[in-house]
């Protein structure tokens, strides 16, 4: 349903029961959820009805045309993909053309904050999640407190710069997997981590250079996945890690510490 094209509402359903009802069931999730935004596939109807919060808007068969050439980076979240936060590039301001949930025109102009919302809850309508969009994602604060061992929470060094970047990798369960990181800042990557334990690294490229073949056992507490090896990168540049999954395991976490320059 998430990656469908939803279809328009029809003038003569939008008052129906049914599409009234839908409208209040997404306002209800929205609220009980404390979202930003939702859309009409998230809750399984195929249909261009989504919702942008603060204040609330219905907005039925929603067109969005981007005016200007400024654009900007921001983090996003989904509902529908939980435990993870990524960064997206948007345009800044964008028109809004719709319907209202009684089939008034709405005609506006959002920038920064609702022009994000509206833009991400549109793509749904298109089957399009922001992780396909987003340059990097990683685990949200209180995923990671959930998801990864105490050990490899351990905070930063004061007066280091080193970040964790996390990706889970959208693969089926076990077999091959991918994950790709795309650098925000130039630095060195210190260490690479794959959890949970029993993946094998296979092979890795940066920028599509392959740079190890041999094969390497991972795990928690592995930190030497690049040998003696430190990664320089730049902004920009793509590190993409292979992996062989045990079968049955649900996901993979791969972590890379990047002290930036
Ligand atoms: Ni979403």
């Amino acid at each position: 349903m998430l990656s469908q094209i939803a279809r328009e509402v029809l003038p003569e359903e939008l008052r129906s029961p049914h599409i009234q009802a839908l409208i209040d069931d997404l306002v209800s999730t929205l609220r009980a959820k404390d979202g930003l935004g939702i859309a009409a596939p998230q809750v399984s109807e195929s249909l261009r009805i989504c919702i942008v919060g603060k204040p609330l808007t219905v907005l039925v068969n929603p067109v969005l045309t981007p005016i200007g050439d400024e654009t900007d980076e921001s983090y996003e979240a989904c509902l529908s993909v939980p435990e993870l936060v990524g960064v997206v590039r948007r345009p800044q301001t964008v028109r809004v053309q719709a319907l209202d949930r009684y089939g008034k025109s709405i005609d506006m102009v959002w920038t920064k904050f609702r022009a994000i919302v509206v833009q991400h809850e549109v793509d749904h309508l298109n089957g399009i999640l922001y992780t396909e969009r987003a340059t990097s994602t990683s685990l949200s604060d209180e995923a990671r407190a959930e998801l990864l061992p105490a050990a490899e929470q351990q905070a930063a060094p004061a007066g280091s710069k080193r970040q964790t970047l996390v990706i889970e990798s959208p693969g089926p369960v076990g077999g091959r997997q991918y994950v790709v990181w795309t650098f925000q800042g130039t630095g060195r990557v210190t260490g690479l981590r794959i959890q949970p334990g029993g993946a094998r690294v296979t092979a890795a490229w940066l920028s599509g250079v392959r740079f190890k073949a041999k094969n390497y056992p991972a795990g928690a507490a592995e930190r030497h996945l690049l040998g003696d090896r430190v990664l320089h990168v730049a902004r920009g540049e793509m590190l993409r890690v292979e992996l062989e999954m045990p079968r049955g395991k649900r996901r993979i976490v791969a972590e890379a510490d990047v002290d930036f320059a």
